[in-house]
């Protein structure tokens, strides 16, 4: 892309944050809501959806699979299913753009159906790893007949007719693998099994149980699950009220804490405890964030979370916590630049197979605007003290979550940071710059 066809934004100083906003619906849920309507017979209502980019692409595919799926206004939508493999052949490739998530949920779904489909997404997700994902569904009975060099996309995904049973363990902690597994479990006879080491967020799991579906976990050695699913269960619909994503409270929440004087309140974010370990992480720095009015919504506790400016002190953060944060790394990185003293995250390895490669994007991101940051092995190591100098220009690789962790950086540092790019907020979060501007964030298109 020539920079003609970027949108640059730059974050300068300003006030202090305040006020009282609610994020977008969760991601994770918003894509699973989706292919589980599509995946029941009869009519899904779902309000709160997040309407990002990503979840975008889903839609249509579902669309494309032969699901009724319409917006109803207001976040709130209605998908008339077509039940467990019955998805319809689509007549083109899917394009699931930037969404990994997305684009292997589907390929779990496709797989348990007969039907052939081509797999395809942006330059991003092109270069992301599927074959983690391909390996189980084949021994499920489904095949890949064409893939690009490494076993990327495009990919054409031929489903199985008869669908096996697995038992299955994944090879990394990751809630896209198990979940394509079991979303394929789903058309198989018998007992599909998911073993995982390390337990991810459970999203797809509470949600096969609230459609209907025999689902039960088990812990599995010190921090994994083992899973059972019973296959071919008739999904039944049920209404789904999406909760605020705490990967996006993630962004203004930081800002709050870094920006002196800021005080703001982020409602009803949703409290998994898959989902959390970056708020015990800045809290283990020193960061006031309370809870407030904690309640159930849509099936998981959310709360009132009221941030106030925080001194702030580094941590060592254990690998074990990674799943619980794993999209949360690069804005904790920025906390961490203005936090007293050494932050240590270990065992990010994942972080190189997301939107980017988040390993080195995330020490780039700091090092262009002052910050003394290393990579030893799989650890990121962040030097705070005496503040963030600013004044880089950030290259955000196509990856939403630089893209909003380099501005939240540049609200608090001496020099305006810019970014190259902030199209790809709308992947996740589309109505970032304006609720971040309502709390007072300085952020601006011009470069004077
Ligand atoms: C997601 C799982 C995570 C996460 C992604 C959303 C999901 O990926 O990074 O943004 O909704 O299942 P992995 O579980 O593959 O690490």
């Amino acid at each position: 892309m020539s920079e003609a066809l970027l949108t640059p934004l730059t974050a300068r100083r300003g006030g202090p944050l305040t006020g009282r906003i609610r994020v977008p619906g969760d991601k994770s849920i918003s894509h699973r809501a989706l292919i589980l309507g599509a995946m029941t017979v009869g009519e899904t209502r779902i309000s709160g959806l997040l309407e990002g980019e990503d979840v975008l692409n889903t839609a249509s595919a579902m669309r494309a699979l032969g699901a009724r799926v319409e917006s109803l206004g207001g976040g709130n939508w209605s998908i008339h299913g077509v039940g467990v493999g019955g998805f319809a052949e689509p007549a083109a490739p899917l394009d699931f753009g930037n969404s990994g998530t997305g684009c292997r949920l589907v390929m779990g779904a496709v797989a348990g159906c007969p039907i052939t489909a081509v797999f395809d997404g942006d330059a991003s997700l092109r270069k992301r790893p599927m074959r983690r994902i391909v390996d189980p569904l084949v021994k499920m009975g489904a095949r890949v007949l064409d893939q690009a060099d490494g076993g990327r996309l495009p990919l054409t995904l031929k489903g199985a007719t008869d669908p096996l049973p697995l038992e299955y363990e994944t090879p990394v902690a990751s809630a896209q693998i198990k979940s394509a597994v079991l979303l394929a479990g789903l058309a198989a006879p018998g007992e599909t099994i998911v073993i995982e080491t390390e337990a991810s967020r459970d999203h797809t799991e509470k949600m096969l149980k609230h459609f209907g579906a025999r689902i039960a976990s088990k812990p599995h050695g010190d921090h994994g699950r083992r899973i059972v699913l019973q296959g071919q269960p008739e999904l039944e619909p049920a209404a789904i009220a999406v909760p605020a994503d705490p990967s996006s409270a993630a962004f203004p929440l930081v800002g709050a804490l870094i920006v002196p004087g800021s005080e703001v309140i982020l409602d009803g974010v949703m409290l998994n405890p898959l989902r959390t370990g970056l708020f015990t992480t800045l809290r283990e720095m020193g960061a006031r964030i309370a809870e407030e009015n904690k309640r159930d919504e849509g099936g998981e506790e959310v709360a009132d979370l009221r941030v106030s400016y925080s001194t702030l002190k580094g941590v060592e953060v254990p690998a074990a916590r990674a799943p619980s944060m794993i999209d949360e790394y690069l804005i904790l990185a920025v906390a961490a630049a203005f936090a007293e003293g050494t932050t240590r995250m270990r065992g990010l390895k994942e972080l190189r197979v997301k939107e980017s490669d988040r390993l080195e994007a995330t020490a780039d991101m700091l090092r262009v605007n002052g910050v003394k940051v290393e990579i030893e092995d799989d650890d990121l190591i962040v030097h705070g003290g005496g503040g963030v100098t600013g004044g880089g220009n950030v290259n955000t690789h196509m990856d939403h979550r630089i893209a909003m962790s380099a501005l939240m950086m540049g609200l608090a540092s001496k020099e305006p940071v810019r970014i190259d790019d902030s199209a790809f907020i709308a992947t996740s979060f589309p109505a970032f710059v304006d609720l971040m501007k309502g709390l007072g964030a300085n952020l601006s298109a011009d470069l004077s």
